[in-house]
């Protein structure tokens, strides 16, 4: 059938019918950022799951983390506008191959960064997001060999800010391995003023540039907090609206993709829209569904998560 023609309040319609909680990642576009109810990094957003007393989750944002909702909800109905978004990093780290690995590794510990499949997580000990990565290793006893995945670039930055020595899983993200550090130099020669603020997705080449790493919810909190005005921000391009949202006096030029082709938008966030919001609601699909045991097995790494970074 036809499409309303004001989608917001048809979502906002459907919204109340459902009993629903709309939570959407800061790599939406700016629309889907405004209708939401919370928007935030991964950690926030897991944790608004955890609590929420909505009958209906719809998750704006990618696969894997609509199916961590799910997880901590396996009796409500969790909803992903498009399962096609899926993430590049999720699919760097296969389970099969991984479950060699950590037979490779035995006596080591499994943290794993929230970007992984059901499938991992349930064969994790600890998740963690680039928020708390840190903070969840340190509390690790010193001799406890680790195993870190799947993002290599997390991992490298991890075990450089505490100072262990973590086997990497040498997965990666698409988006955050096309900034251009060339391009990035360019930049701050053009704005010597700016500063530039950095995902840990990113490559070292990139991330020796930045004078502040963290989550997008760190990076969105730091540039409003900084007395500078203008940023060169290394992550997906879609947190500036929010940064500029917030502080609309200040300046916010997302970091260039090396080659003039390739775009810095994470083409499987991007796959969500309005209309497709408005469709996932109105027939109450696409659903996540879970096989009970990897549901039961992921839900332990997580609720772990959230126990060690409080
Ligand atoms: P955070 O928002 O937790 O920093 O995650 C970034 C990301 O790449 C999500 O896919
Ligand atoms: Fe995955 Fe990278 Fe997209 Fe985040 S930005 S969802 S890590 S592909």
């Amino acid at each position: 059938g036809a499409l309303p023609d004001d989608l917001f309040e048809a979502i906002g319609t459907l919204k109340k019918e459902l009993n629903a909680v709309l939570l959407a990642h800061y790599y939406q576009d700016p629309d889907l950022q405004d209708i939401a109810d919370y928007i935030g990094d991964s950690l926030e957003l897991s944790r608004k799951a955890a609590n929420t007393d909505a009958d209906v989750i719809v998750f704006v944002g990618v696969h894997f983390m609509a199916e961590t909702a799910k997880i901590l909800n396996p009796d409500k109905l969790v909803l992903l506008p498009d399962l096609e978004a899926g993430c590049s990093l999720a699919d760097s780290c296969p389970p099969d191959a991984f479950a060699e690995f950590k037979a490779a590794h035995p006596n080591h510990l499994v943290v794993s960064y929230i970007n992984c499949s059901a499938e991992i997580k349930a064969m994790s000990d600890i998740i963690c997001t680039s928020s708390n990565a840190v903070k969840i290793v340190n509390q690790i006893p010193k001799e406890q060999p680790i195993i870190f995945a799947p993002d290599r670039n997390l991992g490298r930055y991890v075990a450089e800010q505490t100072g262990r020595d973590l086997v990497l899983w040498q997965g990666s993200c698409i988006v955050h391995e096309t900034f251009s550090e060339r391009k990035i130099v360019q930049l701050k020669i053009e704005h010597p003023e700016a500063e530039v603020i950095a995902h840990p997705e990113c490559e070292p080449s990139v991330l020796r540039h930045a004078s502040y790493i963290g989550s997008t919810t760190a990076l969105l909190k730091y540039s409003q907090a900084s007395s500078n005005q203008t940023f060169i921000v290394a992550t997906e391009p879609g947190i500036i609206h929010q940064m500029q949202k917030q502080a609309p006096g200040k300046r916010f030029i997302p970091a260039p993709p090396e080659s003039n082709c390739a775009c810095n938008e994470c083409p499987f966030m991007r796959l969500n829209t309005l209309e497709k919001l408005y469709l996932a609601m109105k027939n109450r699909q696409p659903e996540i569904t879970l096989p009970e045991e990897i549901q039961v097995a992921a839900l332990r790494p997580i609720q772990r998560m959230l126990e060690m970074s409080v």
